[in-house]
């Protein structure tokens, strides 16, 4: 209230709040976006809004989910999915919503890579994109441990021994992140932590940070064109908006963004009231034994890539392979050394890159979700030693790239 005595008016003290301030500078016209951007560039504001419905149908789980090893699986598959009401609804949304918010993401994280969004001041956006990444991947394996069912109890078993570091066998480690020597109520405790109150904190704070790094630069557009931002917005305020390169935030970008995610939203409902078995494991029905080991143990669509990249190998360079391909997408904005800003099509060599990028990504992810037999496993280590190899060779092909 201090404050408040020293504005003049009613306007000056909200003016002088940051976050009403931020509020109303976005909403008003004087924020600028570029014209020529496609609907690619409302991924991000869909991740938002997804990331919002999890944590609203997160916090109503939560008034019925109990962690507990003995009472968990039922309180999720019986009290939630047939006694409360609507409780099925809530569920359906969170489980569609954590395995279509990776799709999402994956598209955003291509669609920076094929446009060059990463470059020239954009470095932080991307890296602070990574954090988000990874932090986004802890919330979703921890998420996964609470029904405990046999997926939920193996899944943790198999990603915890990686603890190990294979021949160091580093046990005391494994047993310390574990709290017991195998899963159980230690286990389920911390990753409930984790997964209700660390993860979430830790999402909103990287979110900020990508925001935040989001205003230093403009963002890209699809034709990677430098754009006089002031000039063109002059144009604009002058009535010449055919003319300008750029749009204002609110209304024009925002009525497209939330003509996109409309698009989206049938999308989702469609798939959460329908066809909601894509996102609950057939074999995590069953509650966790430790005695009874699955078949076959594997993680949700969106960890298959990197699960492959670990599994053709034999152990220890599986972890080695396996850790470089947690790192190296962080270090993109480093390792491409072309100064090009510009669509892959238009950058030669980059352009192959791309594609044989993304092909491999699927190939992995298909091979990791079948069982490491015959041509399988060839086919997986192929893709593993591809992706690999692609990493090493980008920053020679981008050198070679003639400037635009
Ligand atoms: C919950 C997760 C995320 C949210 C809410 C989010 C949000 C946003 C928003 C609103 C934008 C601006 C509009 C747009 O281009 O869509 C943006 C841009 C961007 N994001 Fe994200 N993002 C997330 C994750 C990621 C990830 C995982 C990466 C990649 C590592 C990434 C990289 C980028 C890049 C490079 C841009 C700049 C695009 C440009 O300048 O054209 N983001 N993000």
């Amino acid at each position: 209230m201090a404050n408040f005595a020293k504005a003049n008016s009613v306007e000056e003290w909200l003016d002088q709040r940051l976050a009403i301030r931020t509020i109303r500078r976005v909403m008003s016209t004087e924020y600028w976006i570029p014209k020529n951007v496609n609907f690619l560039w409302a991924m991000g504001m869909i991740l938002m809004v997804t990331f919002k419905l999890l944590l609203v149908s997160g916090i109503f789980l939560l008034m019925y989910y109990q962690p507990n090893v003995d009472t968990a699986f039922d309180s999720v598959n019986y009290t939630i999915m047939q006694d409360v009401a609507y409780g099925w609804l809530w569920r359906h949304v969170h489980a569609v919503g954590a395995s279509v918010v990776f799709l999402i993401i994956y598209i955003h994280m291509f669609t920076g890579i094929y446009y060059g969004s990463y470059k020239k001041g954009r470095e932080l956006i991307w890296i602070s994109g990574m954090i988000l990444f990874i932090t986004f991947s802890g919330l979703a394996f921890s998420g996964y441990m609470l029904p405990w069912g046999q997926m939920s109890y193996w899944a943790g078993m198999v990603i915890t021994n990686l603890f190990s570091a294979g021949s160091l066998e580093l046990h005391g480690i494994v047993e310390w992140v574990r709290g017991d020597y195998v899963p159980g109520q230690a286990f389920l405790d911390r990753f409930f932590m984790q997964h209700v109150l660390l993860l979430p904190l830790g999402v909103l704070g990287a979110i900020g940070l990508h925001f935040a790094a989001l205003r230093l630069p403009h963002v890209n557009n699809q034709d990677g064109e430098e754009i006089n931002f002031e000039e063109e917005a002059a144009k604009y305020k002058a009535g010449k908006k055919k003319e300008s390169k750029v749009m204002a935030f609110g209304n024009d970008f925002l009525s497209k963004d939330i003509f996109v995610l409309s698009v989206f939203l049938i999308f989702f409902f469609y798939l959460v009231f329908w066809h909601y078995g894509f996102a609950l494991d057939p074999v995590n029905l069953d509650p966790a034994d430790g005695l009874k080991t699955p078949a076959h143990i594997y993680p949700e669509w969106y960890f298959l890539w990197s699960y492959e990249i670990l599994r053709p190998f034999p152990k220890d360079p599986g972890l080695i392979a396996f850790a470089f391909s947690q790192v190296i997408l962080l270090l993109l904005p480093f390792l491409d050394r072309s100064p090009n800003v510009a669509p892959a099509n238009r950058r030669g060599p980059f352009a192959i890159w791309f594609w044989v990028f993304l092909v491999d990504m699927i190939v992995l992810t298909a091979m990791g979700k079948l069982p490491p037999e015959g041509i399988f496993n060839t086919i997986g280590l192929v893709a593993a030693i591809v992706f690999i190899l692609l990493w090493v060779a980008l920053p020679f092909i981008t050198k070679l790239e003639k400037r635009l």
